[in-house]
């Protein structure tokens, strides 16, 4: 582990958008600038992310494969700051949203962007359940609902430790975090770890792991922002989209599933690969405003198993998501209103999107869900694992 100053990449090297003829030549020079890299390949490169409001200091980490993907990470919310992915070409791009320092996290136009999202993931109906006999009311922070694990001690809110590690895998980055109990108005105190894994073939893997000392709801994922032609490209309608999932959990008005798992309609099949925008009207003029569903994965629910993938046909870039977890949250960005985020780029409506592995919304108030109940003396392990390639 060192501590040396990371090496900005030169603007020249920068792709945010699409690609043109003079960014691929610099991106063809980045690569080779990747391969010879300047400071020792086994190291990982720390450096200032700023000071948050209450004067905690920050750190971006950089994560580097021989194969080309380079991952950012912060300590701030256990966040993924930056992902570098090549094109056809063999251009970069960093394909996902997000801010320059941590007080672009902390403002009101950060909507989850890269971060580790809990306690629970997505919504608790009126924030409320029962556990043990007792009634526990959490923040209601979206509509009349608790979303996203709440308010200013929310996971991604909070400032997790960090160690760094080169492994025979490759560079990872392990952020840790006790919860004490009722944090966020939640039982128990929770052990908490997420690492960030960059293996030699370019992987992004995101290990959870998780102990508490009672009974209590648990549901990370990530929160990353796709658009796999480069962060600020105008939208991401585009790209084609295959889910692994036959079934979805349907919502109420304020988007609280309302028990059923059902087959999905035509808006909602993905099973085969297909521009996102082609069923679009089939779901914006609902409560949703676009697509902001739960669905059941069909893949093996005990094994690291294929999730979704998404293919920009431009760039020609290719995410592929494989979990251990039973369901995956596809967002299409609906809430994005044009903020600024990274070196100046504007985020539009739908110019992003998510795809968040995780239990299913509300499990803890729907008995027929999965459980999302960790109890004292389990350990909790879930992965997902993000692959980059390009056709
Ligand atoms: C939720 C959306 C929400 C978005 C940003 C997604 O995980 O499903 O409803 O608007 O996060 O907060």
């Amino acid at each position: 582990m060192m501590r040396a100053p990371l090496l900005p990449l030169p603007e020249s090297h920068v792709m945010d958008r699409r690609p043109s003829a003079a960014a691929a030549i610099a991106g063809a020079l980045f690569l080779s600038a990747c391969q010879t890299p300047t400071h020792r390949p086994m190291e990982i490169v720390t450096t200032p992310f700023g000071t948050t409001a209450d004067g905690q200091q920050v750190r971006l980490f950089e994560l580097r494969s021989a194969s080309g993907p380079i991952a950012r990470v912060t300590d701030y919310g256990a966040t993924l700051v930056e992902m570098w992915a090549p094109d056809r070409s063999g251009e970069m791009a960093d394909v996902i949203l997000g801010f320059d320092d941590v007080r672009g996290y902390e403002s009101d136009a950060n909507q989850y962007f890269g971060c580790t999202t809990g306690r629970v993931a997505n919504r608790i109906a009126e924030g409320r359940f029962e556990l043990g006999g007792q009634t526990y009311q959490l923040a209601v922070n979206n509509g009349p609902n608790h979303l996203h694990g709440g308010g200013a001690r929310a996971l991604n809110r909070v400032v997790w430790d960090a160690e760094a590690a080169v492994t025979e895998e490759g560079q990872q980055v392990r952020f840790r975090y006790v919860s004490p109990n009722g944090e966020e108005g939640y039982p128990a105190a929770l052990t908490m770890s997420v690492t960030y894994t960059l293996t030699a073939d370019g992987d992004l893997r995101i290990d959870y792991e998780a102990t508490s000392d009672g009974a209590t709801p648990f549901n990370l994922t990530n929160h990353a922002y796709w658009n796999l032609a480069g962060q600020g490209a105008p939208t991401v309608l585009d790209h084609e989209l295959r889910l692994n999932a036959s079934r979805y959990t349907p919502v109420d008005a304020t988007l609280i599933p309302t028990g059923a798992i059902d087959t999905v309609p035509v808006a909602l099949d993905f099973r085969s690969a297909r521009p996102i925008r082609d069923h679009l009207e089939g779901v914006a003029g609902t409560s949703t405003e676009g697509y902001d569903h739960n669905f059941v994965l069909d893949g093996n629910p005990d094994a690291l198993d294929f999730a979704a993938e998404l293919h920009d046909p431009t760039s020609g870039r290719v995410l592929s998501i494989w979990t251990t977890e039973p369901g995956i949250q596809f967002y299409s960005g609906n809430f994005l209103f044009g903020q600024r985020g990274k070196r100046g780029a504007t985020y539009a409506h739908r110019s992003a999107c998510c795809l968040e592995t995780q239990h299913f919304p509300d499990s803890v108030n729907q008995p027929t869900f999965p459980s999302t109940i960790l109890r004292p003396g389990e350990t909790l392990r879930t992965t997902t694992l993000h692959r980059f390639s390009a056709r």
